[in-house]
């Protein structure tokens, strides 16, 4: 709430595959999530739950929505909290119901859980004004990781181009994490030599690793892009666990709008607890057959770890001239459309690399910029649109492209 805690946000339904989704969105999007499988259960975690707002299906066994909504409502205790009915059905009756029995707002089922956490957002907000309370904080930081099983796919080149796109859209404080740790290439394609790394970070003791240490390890570059870069040498590598991956992304997740991770070619330990705190997994394929085995094992595995699809965004980049796989069979054989197609284009990105000017800051607004703005753009959109943004240049030439 207002002290810097997260909102607190109790989930009512029997369907325990929505519970689990709206949690980790909700998860994600910043909140505290309880669960209840009924309003029995509900009632009784209500009085040690104390949640800021309720999040209510209508359809369960026992007691239904609506009748437990009104005695919430008629409790005072209970009375202030917030309540989203989820409604099975879109028609008016079971609207005025809803409101009838007290909801303050509702959202029907099948809904997006983007739409539900952006509503919480907005009725808490909506309740706090009319009480004269101080609105909630910012909501947490979104974290985008950029990976391929493939070496040279393009994961930094993207990686740091996202990461200024999106202070060249937003001007947003906009973190670039290397996790590819035993690489270094975010530093060089900054042009930057981090006199701090991962590699300071793992002599810390955990319970030493606060903002301000995080902070202290990371380098700024010219446009505005904090780097925490890879260790100098490979052989540190090993020193950055799992838990201080674990440790230090939910840090910077608080402490910056957008975090950008460049990812190394495998499924190590610590990749995999950054897939688990990432927003969006963008997953690179080139268009050969190596290419796609590799973004097909990807996938595999992502699905068995039981991310959803709409936490992948794949794009395609053309890292060769020759003719490669058709679009179309690549999306076929992925089971998922292209968000984003990347022209081979050897000058503007060797250039970047021989420079250390990256291919946004150097040309921001030839053609490829331009579809890496708009990309970024469609990744953010959804995070920023309520946001107090400055206007920009960029911010306008990719508003424009969509029509907004
Ligand atoms: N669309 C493209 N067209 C031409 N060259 C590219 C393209 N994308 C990446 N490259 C080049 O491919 C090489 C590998 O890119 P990099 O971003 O380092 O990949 P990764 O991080 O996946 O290993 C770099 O030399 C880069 O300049
Ligand atoms: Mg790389």
């Amino acid at each position: 709430m207002a002290n810097g805690q997260k909102d607190r946000i109790l989930v009512v339904d029997d369907n325990k595959l929505i519970l689990k989704l709206v949690q980790d969105k909700l998860g994600a999007a910043g909140f505290e999530v309880f669960t209840a499988e009924s309003a029995e259960q509900a009632s009784a975690i209500l009085p040690s739950v104390k949640p800021d707002l309720i999040v209510l299906d209508v359809m369960m066994p026992g007691m239904d929505g609506y009748e437990f909504c009104r005695r919430l409502k008629s409790a005072p205790e209970t009375s202030p909290i917030p309540v989203i009915m989820l409604t099975a059905r879109g028609d008016i009756s079971e609207k005025v119901r809803g409101f009838e029995a007290g909801a303050d707002d509702y959202i029907v089922k099948p809904f997006d859980p983007t739409e539900l956490a952006l509503r919480i957002r907005a009725l808490l907000t909506r309740v706090r004004s009319a009480r004269g309370l101080a609105p909630a904080p910012a909501p947490a930081g979104h974290i985008f990781s950029v990976f391929s099983l493939r070496g040279g796919s393009g994961k930094t080149s993207l990686a740091v181009n996202l990461a200024l796109a999106l202070v060249q859209l937003w001007s947003a404080e906009v973190a670039l994490v290397d996790l590819a740790l035993e690489a270094d290439h975010d530093a060089m394609m900054l042009d930057l030599r981090p006199k701090y790394t991962w590699a300071n970070l793992a002599e810390k003791e955990q319970a030493e690793i606060d903002e301000d240490v995080v902070m202290g390890f990371m380098t700024k570059h010219a446009t505005g892009i904090h780097l925490l870069a890879a260790p100098p040498t490979p052989i540190s590598a090993g020193t950055i666990t799992p838990k201080l991956v674990g440790t230090v992304l939910p840090i910077l997740r608080s402490r910056f709008e957008f975090v950008v991770i460049d990812m190394p070619s495998c499924f190590a330990e610590t990749n995999l607890v950054a897939f688990d705190l990432s927003d969006i997994i963008i997953l690179l394929v080139t268009p050969e057959l190596a290419g796609l085995k590799a973004a097909r094992t990807a996938l595999d595995i992502f699905d068995s770890l039981g991310y959803r699809k709409e936490r992948l965004s794949i794009v395609l980049n053309w890292t060769f001239p020759k003719r490669g796989l058709p679009q179309r069979n690549i999306e076929d054989a992925l089971r998922l459309p292209i968000d984003l197609v990347i022209p081979y284009d050897p000058a503007p990105f060797v250039d970047a690399i021989n420079s250390g000017i990256p291919l946004l800051q150097a040309n921001p607004s030839s053609r490829i910029a331009f579809e890496l703005q708009k990309y970024a753009y469609q990744l953010s959109v959804e995070y920023m649109q309520y946001a107090n943004v400055p206007a920009s240049e960029v911010l306008s030439r990719v508003q424009a492209a969509f029509g907004h």
